[in-house]
């Protein structure tokens, strides 16, 4: 049986919240909000709870998870490694959406991080995550609360239509504010790599570590490397069921809807009167480009609601948020038009 928990995303309260953290407590999964995504939950030292995760969501097992911590002793807790290199980065986005990779503690099981000796951790400033990590006492291992290759939920109506009846409970916080799933960077290494780019966006992370690597296939257009820097880049990600055409050369793109007369188009606000008489769905608005993000995993869900074959989706110039909204949007594209 599946509880469900509402809060008020702002003010959570405490003898609510309480029921889901005692179900951490005692070995449950449980799904809740984040300031990026939903995440589903288990006590990151329960092996059992943990591997729930892994079997609910049909998650490749060396896919590792994210340990989410509500202060810096339950880092200390986690990790092997002095923390200076990252600590401007961890003064100015903790409590936030970045996730930091480092060397492992033993006491981490290895089910949590996929067998590798490093371990993903972030502090969620949601009040929701900062207040069930508070009462559950335990450091909270959480990917996004999604079957494995479905868009990330960013409201509890996602996680319902994924998960409802396969998890002990899902808290009902709302939309997620962000929409995208944090940015992560590896610390555990010589020199820093971004591994996935998130709400922090890649200007400002750069201005803050300056030697920070970003992969080549992350600033280019050539594909993910054969070798994964990351266990998640192996595995498809964010995929609506339906074809979706990425279009990012301007030039292509009345070709491309000749081609599907019937598609409907996902596009900003700004550019809905050049599809005249096709049908569009907005993204959010190019003056509020954290709206586009905010909408991009439920719009990709809406695009398998709508019955056509294909959709088609405009590409942004990959500027701030926008280049973390590209590089879903590339994910989930079954072809690319450059
Ligand atoms: O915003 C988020 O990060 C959300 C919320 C719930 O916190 N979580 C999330 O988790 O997106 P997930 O599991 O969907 O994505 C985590 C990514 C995966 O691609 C995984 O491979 C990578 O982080 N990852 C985790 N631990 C790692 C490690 N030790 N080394 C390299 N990559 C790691
Ligand atoms: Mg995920």
């Amino acid at each position: 049986m599946t509880m469900l928990i509402k809060v008020d995303p702002l003010k959570p309260a405490e003898d609510v919240l309480r029921k889901a953290a005692d179900l951490i407590r005692e070995g449950g999964v449980v799904a809740f909000p984040t300031e990026t995504v939903y995440g589903l939950g288990a006590d990151c030292f329960n092996i059992s709870a943990v591997l729930k995760i892994f079997q609910i969501k049909k998650r490749p097992a060396d896919n590792p998870l994210i340990v989410h911590i509500c202060d810096r002793e339950q880092l200390k807790d986690l990790i092997d490694q002095d923390y200076q290199k990252a600590s401007t980065v961890m003064d100015t986005f903790w409590p936030g959406p970045v996730t930091l990779i480092f060397r492992k503690k033993p006491v981490v099981p290895k089910e949590v991080t996929g067998g590798l000796e490093t371990v993903a951790v972030r502090m969620p400033s949601h009040p929701v995550a900062y207040k069930l990590l508070k009462l559950s006492g335990t450091p909270i291992a959480a990917p996004s609360a999604n079957l494995s290759g479905r868009p990330s939920p960013t409201r509890a109506e996602h996680v319902i239509e994924d998960l409802y009846g396969l998890v002990d409970a899902i808290v009902d916080g709302g939309e997620t504010p962000f929409g995208i799933e944090s940015t992560i960077m590896d610390f555990s290494r010589e020199r820093p790599i971004l591994l996935r780019p998130g709400p922090a966006t890649i200007e400002e992370i750069q201005k803050l570590i300056p030697n920070l690597e970003i992969p080549e296939f992350l600033l280019k257009k050539v594909n993910e490397p054969v070798r994964p820097l990351s266990p998640g880049m192996a595995y498809r990600h964010y995929a609506p069921e339906k074809p979706l055409i990425l279009v990012i050369n301007e030039n292509r793109l009345d070709e491309i809807l000749l081609k599907y007369p019937d598609a409907p188009v996902i596009c900003p606000q700004e550019m809905i009167t050049r599809f005249y008489g096709r049908r569009t769905i907005v993204l959010g608005t190019l003056k509020e480009p954290f709206t586009i993000a905010q909408n991009l995993f439920h719009v990709l869900r809406t695009v398998d609601s709508v019955a056509t074959k294909v959709a088609i989706a405009v590409g942004f110039e990959p500027k701030g948020i926008l280049f973390s909204v590209m590089n879903r949007l590339r994910k989930a594209a079954s072809e690319i038009i450059e």
